[in-house]
Formats: structure tokens, sequence, C-alpha cells
């Protein structure tokens, strides 16, 4: 059987993003940063306060951090040296979820089996340690609601993840009590924040000219240091830009959505981040197939796609279960390209929604963006498509703007965290 060259061709056309929406996207993306700090319900970007603003470059000191948010569960034991210097004395590190053995992340799990696996992983770097007290940092990469910098209240879960009991309670309690169930008391939970306000302290401990942070991973979204204007002293927002819901969906984005532990929230994310874009292609390929698939795709089935035409012919067959040509599979490169693509330029227009915020009505403010996260990484076309797609936006001014790899910032941007409650 033959590709149906004409869906293919349709279900390429609905995944491009052309310049001119490309540009409302990203103005789009300003409109609601701008209501949403006015408090304006209109938006669809939570904008929540980090309570912290970056670092001074000088904390030091030893620390533990936690790094929760994605599928595995990583702690370290870190010392911090100033001057944006550091180093790791000890790692812990295990997956939430084995499949055929145990999950945390899903609704049969509580919040007190999923806290008491974790603490495992606090004990794992203490090496029998119960006494000299420490600090832990904690980066919790869900949208949470924050009064202070010491405890953050789970809003509700994103990243398909739908562990029972968490959601509208506070994350560092649960922590506490895990730990001391333990018997681990000199363990301080002190700090709480989003991990890509861990990437933009990590990066703005190093270097000065950095405003915002981003995670391009299983999840998408960004961080940016607010200056209110000089009215009052400047705060990181964590955006939860995944949730941002101004852009018209196509009709996989609505099968997707439709199927997912939570319909209607986090409609960029599931546009773009590495959770969804093995989904997407799935959809599209049962819509060109004209039936269900026997299993999906995932992102790395999709790079491994578009890195060669006749291994991809393999995954093809793999996941779909008939033969393909190398033909067939080059011509669905072109597929995989337009969702990595798209995502690649929506994610543009989100960084560029915050410059243009920033620079009000004036310049362009010159700095790094720090980006850490597999897809940012490791799938083909993205840095040079997000590239690309900056100067089709930023024009004249793109040269102003570098977007920067800042890899493994969830660990020392807790451990910042933790350092800088001692500061405030
Ligand atoms: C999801 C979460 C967000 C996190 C992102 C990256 O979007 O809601 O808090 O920053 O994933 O991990």
């Amino acid at each position: 059987m033959g590709l149906n060259e004409e869906k293919l061709a349709a279900a390429v056309a609905a995944f491009t993003v052309d310049t001119d929406e490309l540009q409302a996207a990203a103005a789009a993306f300003r409109y609601d940063i701008e209501r949403g700090l006015e408090g304006n319900t209109e938006s669809t970007l939570p904008l929540l306060p980090a309570y912290l603003g970056l670092p001074t470059g000088e904390e030091q000191g030893e620390y533990l951090a936690l790094d929760f948010g994605g599928t595995n569960v990583r702690v370290l034991r870190l010392q911090l040296l100033g001057h944006g210097r550091f180093t790791t004395l000890a790692k812990a590190a295990a997956p939430l979820r084995v499949p055929g053995q145990y999950d945390y992340t899903g609704s049969s799990a509580t919040a007190t089996e999923l806290f008491d696996f974790i603490a495992g992983q606090v004990d794992a770097v203490l090496d029998g340690d119960h006494q000299t007290p420490y600090r832990l940092g904690h980066t919790f990469s869900f949208p949470s609601s924050q009064k202070d910098l010491r405890d953050a209240r789970l809003l509700h879960w994103t990243k398909e993840f739908a562990t029972s009991g968490v959601e509208g309670a506070y994350v560092n309690a649960f922590l506490q009590e895990a730990l001391l169930r333990r018997g681990i008391g000199n363990v301080q939970p002190t700090a709480v924040i989003n991990d890509t306000v861990a990437v933009l302290l990590a990066a703005a401990y190093e270097r000065g000219d950095t405003y915002i942070g981003s995670i391009y991973a299983t999840g998408q979204n960004n961080c940016y240091l607010e200056s209110y204007g000089g009215q009052r002293p400047a705060m990181i927002l964590n955006m939860e830009s995944g949730n941002f819901a101004k852009l018209l969906p196509n009709t996989y984005d609505l099968q997707l959505d439709a199927a997912s532990e939570k319909p209607e929230r986090q409609r960029l994310e599931k546009m773009v981040s590495g959770r969804y874009l093995g989904e997407l292609f799935t959809l599209a390929m049962e819509d060109i197939q004209g039936r269900p698939l026997p299993s999906s795709f995932t992102s790395q089935d999709m790079a491994e796609l578009l890195s060669d035409a006749t291994a991809g012919a393999k995954v093809l067959q793999r996941v779909v279960g008939i033969p393909f040509s190398a033909a067939e599979a080059a011509a669905l490169q072109l597929l995989a390209a337009s969702i990595l693509r798209r995502s690649a330029r929506l994610v543009a227009a989100a960084y560029t929604g915050v410059l243009w915020h920033q620079a009000g009505s004036g310049p362009i403010v010159p700095q790094q963006i720090a980006i850490d996260g597999s897809v940012y990484e490791k799938m083909p076309l993205v840095q040079e498509t997000l590239t690309q797609a900056m100067a089709e936006l930023l024009e004249e001014d793109a040269g102003k703007v570098q977007l920067r790899l800042a890899s493994g910032g969830s660990g020392l941007g807790a451990a910042l965290a933790a350092a800088m409650c001692m500061e405030k």
C-alpha cells in the first residue's frame, strides 16, 4: 500500500506556522503577559511569583538539592563555592515509574507513597548522616502557588502526572513529614522553585546578563525576571507558559487534548513539548493510514526517522506494523520535521513575547536566554529552527539575544535557592 500523499500534505500543512502566524503568536504572548500582570483573567499565563530575584554570584555553602519534575527524581549534595562555581559531593537518582514494578506518578499511588520514595533518595546522599544540619532546595516542576519561598501548593498536575492527594496540598510539608518518618531530622526543606527558575538562577550565578530561563523537555515552560518598571523589587515569575491558549489548534491538537489527563489545560505545552511530540506524529499517521496504529511513536522514534530514511523505514515498520520503503520514510520525514519545526517556532514566539514585554516601547534588552532540556539539546532541527525563528521575529535586533544551552541547572538552582533564602 502506498502513502496517501494528499493526506500527508494536508497533515504537513496543519503543522506549518508561517511568518504572519509566528508574529501573531509572539504578540498574543506579550499581550497575555501584560494582561496577566494586571490580574486580568483573560490572560492564559499564570505568571506565578517565585519569591526570588537573581543570585549575587557569591552564594556559598553545602546544600541538598532535590529535582522532582519528570520521570526521574534526583538528589544532589552540592558545595557552592561562589563566583559561579560549585562541586557535586554526592548524587542519587531513581525513576518514579518502572513498568510492571511500581508507578508513583499514576492515580493509584498516594502522596505518602510518592514522598516516602523521594525521602529514600534524599537519604541516599546523606551517607547515613542523620546529624549534620542541611538546608534542602526543592526544584518542583509543576504549577504551584507560593506565599513565600519555603513551600508551594500544587495547583494541578501537568505532564500526565496523576498521583492522588497532592493537588491543592503543600509539597514541602509532605516532604518534611516523609523525611521525619525515615528518621531524617537534620534536613530542612527551605525553598521550592520551578525548574525554569532553577535554570535561570544557575545561569545567572555564572553570568549577569540572563533574565529568561527555559525548559524544553518533557514539558515546556519559561520564567523571567519581572522588573515591575522599577516600582517594586524585581521578582522571577514562573510563567507556566505551557498553559498559553491563544493559538489555533489543528485537528490532531484537539484529539490529543481530548484524550489527555487534563483536557483544556496546557494547550501550548501539548503542541510543543517532548511528552507530546510523538503522540502528535502518531495521530497524524493514523489519519494518513486511515486506521489506528498498534502502538505509538515516541519523540526518539521521530529523531531516528529524521536522522536517516533507511533507519526510519525500520522505525515506521516497527510501530505501524507494515513495511515502508526508504522513499516513503523520506516523505514522512517531512511530517516529523513539520511537527518539530512548529514546536521550535512556537517556543521562539514565547521567548519573543517576553523580550517585547521587557523592551516596552524601548529597544530589546541584550541578553542570553538559558535553556535546558532534552528536546532543545537533542532533537534534530530544534536548535536551528529556534534561532531562525528568533531572527525572523527580532529582525535587526536578533544579534542582541543569544540562546544558550544551560544543562543541569535544576540541582544547582535548587541549592542556590536554599542559599538565597538565608540572604533574605
Ligand atoms: C510543565 C510544568 C511546569 C514545568 C515544565 C517543565 O509545563 O507545568 O511547571 O516548568 O513542565 O518541566
